[in-house]
């Protein structure tokens, strides 16, 4: 079992109400979602599994039966944010999610399942949307 990796993403006050960012690590694009309502916070990969578009920070949130949901804007493949997997199509894949931590009104996401190195004297943290 791998030992977290907490990654500095932003303070509270830089994400949107309702909404998500797209965060670069490495790499790779990371989700990073907070429902205001809820008080609630989540991450996945940006990447759409259904036509591999970076696209699921900028879709909808909502819920499935308390299940916490992301909608891609492209053709509306709905995904689980706490394990994955698509809500609405089960011949589509599952997404990659990942655990946030907001500590003192700082975000931090668990980068420890993504398997990149961030090349050194490069900047960790960059909001790409
Ligand atoms: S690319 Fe995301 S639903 Fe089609």
């Amino acid at each position: 079992m791998s030992s977290q990796n907490w990654f500095h993403v932003c303070s509270v006050q830089d994400m949107p109400h309702n909404g998500g960012v797209c965060v670069k690590y490495g790499d790779h694009q990371i989700a990073l979602y907070y429902f205001t309502h809820r008080n609630e916070w989540y991450a996945s990969q940006n990447l759409c599994p259904h036509k591999q578009q970076m696209a699921l920070s900028r879709g909808m949130l909502g819920s499935q039966q308390g299940e916490p949901k992301v909608a891609c804007p492209f053709h509306k493949k709905t995904f689980s944010l706490k394990d994955g997997h698509c809500l609405n199509d089960e011949t589509c894949g599952s997404i990659a999610v990942y655990e946030v931590r907001v500590k003192d009104g700082q975000v931090y996401i668990d980068v420890s399942d993504i398997e990149q190195e961030v090349p050194a004297g490069e900047p960790a943290s960059n909001m790409c949307s």
